[in-house]
């Protein structure tokens, strides 16, 4: 059985994964983008924000005596190669990229709410503001995904109609 405070360290350590792979997959969505600036200069700047996420879970896991350099990184990084070739060659694959998106983004909503959970329940204060901070940003992040996604999928389906295969993405 895992105490309390090993069960926030390894939630600590896949929250870090995550975003390992949230930063991986927005940076390949990012350099496919030509026709959607508003989504693309978005991801931009949640990839900032994204990397300053990872630092706060790793300061945690420091002050806590864990290790972020852990299997299940270099697993979330790989994965996030993948998906991010996987979507290359698809002509709707900004569709597919909002979607992705907007799912990764309430994960780890889910992934915070879980974390400041188990920090309040061991007492750990600082985990615990520092995880409400990463948390209003994927709320933010999820809901300009949420208000956009109407007006993208109209737009994108209005390029497909008018435009070329160089068109689409
Ligand atoms: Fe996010």
């Amino acid at each position: 059985m895992a105490t309390n405070e090993e069960h926030l360290l390894d939630w600590l350590r896949d929250a870090h994964a995550m975003e390992q792979q949230a930063e991986t997959m927005m940076t390949a969505m990012c350099e496919r983008i030509e026709n959607y600036p508003p989504v693309r200069d978005k991801l931009r700047e949640h990839i900032a924000e994204t990397r300053a996420q990872a630092q706060r879970l790793e300061s945690c896991l420091a002050r806590l005596g864990g290790d972020t350099s852990t299997l299940k990184d270099i697993a979330g990084r790989a994965t996030a190669f993948g998906q991010g070739l996987g979507g290359m060659f698809v002509s709707d694959e900004i569709i597919k990229g909002a979607l992705a998106s907007f799912a990764f983004e309430n994960m780890e909503i889910a992934s915070y709410t879980i974390l400041i959970a188990a920090a309040d329940a061991v007492g750990d204060a600082e985990t615990r503001d520092l995880c409400e901070q990463s948390l209003r940003e994927e709320q933010a992040m999820a809901a300009w995904l949420a208000e956009h996604l109407p007006a993208l999928t109209k737009k994108y389906l209005v390029r497909d109609e008018v435009m070329e295969e160089g068109g689409k993405r």
